[in-house]
């Protein structure tokens, strides 16, 4: 009897392909996982720990539905940020039509940071409740011991409900003036999303609000679970999603993009000396050709990876019509008159970053 599920298993095992130890990042390609599979982690961010990288995303399905989330946030593995492992699916959505993370749900931009205090893994995520198109505009939160999951689900919101921004006049604290007024009592719309944990341990979600013509940098309470109580606008009306922050130098840079939803358009840089501005504008950080420079290559920022002194600026090219199919194109971030710059590599090494400025 033993024999035969052994020859079973034999039978039934999946083909799997040796996939060959990759040392270049491709922008734009197809990037096979350790199955050989394309990676399926779209508007995802990496967080290090204990020396090893983990990259969260999207996980998407073909066609138009692909843009709902039907399996939840995946999660890959890597020590050299080349060849990822499947790790499997690190928050998943379910069938009981009353969750807020049911089927059909939209589940955006995940984002993890681990707790020094807590030693908990928290996920944050941009929700829209399932049949309600992008209207909810809420956060969700989910938190996990074990990096890779499972991530179990805590409750979605708006943040910031009954508070004011730190850097709101008093004369657009009037509701029929500002979105934020508006939106006082309630809290404040959340959408494209990312997170930040600074040197001193303090969190920041940054979301954009107010229909997404505002991003709010809002402090995370100290078990990163919820809003501190205290934000700021970022650059008010200044039509900026996407959100990818950074630190360099004691100096926070951000970069975003404008709203186009999932069609490309020129991305945009800033730099602050307090998380909470006030920030200057750099310009596009797009260096190449003015067709390169209007769409920034065909995508969308996620996030900037800091990688040993060095940035990684990661991006979703985005294929709305076959989701599964989404790129990614990582690049290399440059300095030029301390402005962030990104210019288009078919592919490089990781060593490549050693010799930029
Ligand atoms: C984009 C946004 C994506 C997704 C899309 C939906 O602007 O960055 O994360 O929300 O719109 O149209």
């Amino acid at each position: 009897m033993k024999a035969f599920w052994v020859s079973l298993a034999l039978i039934v095992a999946p083909i799997t392909v040796a996939v060959a130890a990759e040392t270049a990042i491709r922008p734009g390609a197809i990037w096979p996982d350790d199955k050989g599979v394309h990676i399926n982690a779209h508007g995802g961010g990496v967080l290090l720990h204990d020396g090893v990288y983990y990259w969260f995303g999207e996980h998407k399905i073909g066609g138009d539905a692909g843009n709902r989330a039907h399996i939840g946030v995946h999660v890959y593995s890597s020590r050299h940020l080349t060849n990822w492992k499947d790790e499997g699916i690190a928050l998943s959505v379910v069938d009981d039509p009353m969750s807020d993370i049911v089927k059909g749900s939209v589940i955006e931009r995940p984002k993890v940071i681990y707790n020094k205090k807590t030693r908990k893994f928290v996920m944050w995520f941009h929700l829209e409740l399932k049949g309600l198109g992008y209207k909810s505009a809420r956060a969700g939160v989910a938190v996990a011991d074990k990096v890779t999951g499972p991530y179990v689900y805590q409750g979605s919101f708006r943040p910031n409900a009954g508070v004011w921004p730190v850097n709101l006049s008093e004369a657009d604290k009037d509701p029929a003036k500002t979105v934020v007024a508006r939106d006082f009592e309630t809290g404040q719309m959340a959408r494209d999303m990312t997170l930040f944990v600074d040197d001193d341990g303090k969190a920041y979600h940054l979301y954009a609000s107010e229909e997404n013509h505002t991003m709010h940098i809002s402090q995370l309470s100290e078990d990163y679970l919820r809003p501190a109580g205290k934000y700021a606008r970022m650059m008010p009306m200044g039509d900026d999603e996407a959100p990818a922050i950074f630190k360099r130098n004691g100096r926070y840079y951000l970069l975003t993009s404008g709203l186009t939803g999932w069609a490309p358009n020129p991305a945009k840089s800033y730099v602050a000396d307090h998380i909470f501005g006030p920030w200057k504008a750099l310009g596009n950080p797009v260096r190449g050709t003015p067709e390169q420079a209007a769409v920034t290559f065909g995508g969308q920022s996620t996030f900037v990876l800091p990688y040993r002194g060095r940035f990684i600026f990661m991006g979703d090219i985005w294929r709305p019509k076959d989701a599964i199919d989404g790129r990614y194109f990582w690049l290399p971030i440059e300095w030029e008159n301390e402005k962030p710059v990104i210019r288009w590599r078919d592919q490089w090494t990781l060593k490549d970053l050693e010799g930029l400025k």
